[in-house]
């Protein structure tokens, strides 16, 4: 594994995805309700599109159309094509196949500096 240092841990947001470049692989980098960060490929598993334009949200859930609430806000990407929901903290699909799963590549913050390793 290789470590690229992408950036400053401050710059990246919370409900937001900050894309990075590391050779041609294209990452996206976004800040986790519980504070830490989370690198995951930006091709979608489905049919590859680009997750950039994707929607980073919660789960609806309730007993009835009343009573609807978000459970795990900020923690649900939501694809752009499809609209296929992956679960940001460990990749898995919440829909059919559950074999989907985002790719996810580490990340560590040292004095700051976010590095990702590929
Ligand atoms: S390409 Fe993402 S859900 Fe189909």
């Amino acid at each position: 594994m290789v470590a690229h240092r992408i950036g400053r841990a401050e710059e990246i947001a919370m409900g937001a995805f900050t894309p990075v470049k590391v050779g041609r692989t294209s990452i996206l980098i976004t800040r986790l309700p519980s504070g830490d960060l989370t690198a995951i490929a930006a091709k979608c598993p489905h049919q590859g599109a680009d997750l950039a334009f994707g929607c980073i949200t919660g789960m609806a859930a309730g007993a009835d159309p009343h009573s609807l609430h978000q459970q795990r806000p900020g923690e649900i990407l939501r694809c752009p094509w499809h609209g296929f929901e992956f679960d940001l903290v460990n990749g898995q699909a919440l829909v059919e196949p559950s074999s989907l799963r985002l790719r996810h590549y580490p990340v560590r913050v040292e004095a700051g500096d976010v590095f990702i390793e590929t």
